[in-house]
């Protein structure tokens, strides 16, 4: 029996999918939407060198980039019906509800250190719309661990710890992940050029 994407998600909770509701024209419209949503995007940064696991058993920490609510043609995917049955689909969820969306402006330097999503963040689902997006780094196998438990293994490695996987995001193919629970971050942008990251969170209930 083929390997499925199902099958992908329970071992590690990161999924490459490709998908016709998302396809070539419609990320080509969400990332011309983009661009021009830079203009007015707002400052997103935390400059404080502290990783702090919170009750709620998210892992804040560090970021620097600029961000956007995002348009309607962004809203469009997020809401499709046949986008969310999908995402059901991969990850085993029956009901999976829309929580949070937007766009990520990343410039040379700017990054996200390592953290655990927000409770909201079921399933969290990123995608390139720039050619220049270096991979997210991520610890798929601490995913069961407490967040001390985490904490305890990483503090001592800075921002971006050693013994990741490398999640790459190319524009085209769309990665869901269970950013709640699996350890990610974004190393520092490398490129002159800016890079561009579509963001969604579902929540499943
Ligand atoms: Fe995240």
């Amino acid at each position: 029996m083929p390997f499925t994407y199902a099958d992908t998600w329970l071992r590690d909770g990161i999924v490459h999918f490709a998908t016709e509701v998302a396809g070539p024209d419609r990320l080509a419209r969400i990332a011309e939407e983009a661009r021009n949503c830079r203009q007015d995007a707002f400052d997103r940064i935390n400059d404080s060198s502290e990783i702090v696991g919170r009750r709620n058993g998210s892992i804040f920490s560090p970021q620097r980039c600029r961000a956007h609510r995002g348009g309607p043609e962004l809203k469009g995917l997020v809401f499709d019906p046949e986008f969310i049955a999908l995402l059901c689909d991969i990850t085993g969820n029956q009901t999976l509800l829309p929580a949070r969306y937007g766009l990520k402006f990343y410039s040379r330097g700017d990054y996200m250190a390592v953290h655990r999503d927000d409770p909201k963040c079921s399933v969290t689902v990123s995608f390139a719309l720039t050619n220049d997006m270096d991979p997210m780094g991520s610890l798929p196998h601490m995913r069961n661990l407490s967040n001390d438990e985490v904490l305890e293994l990483i503090l001592d490695q800075g921002f971006f710890p050693s013994g990741g996987r490398d999640v790459e995001l190319k524009p085209g193919t769309l990665v869901a992940f269970d950013g709640y629970n699996v350890p990610h971050w974004r190393p520092p942008h490398c490129a002159d050029e800016g890079a561009i990251l579509g963001t969604m969170c579902y929540f499943s209930i």
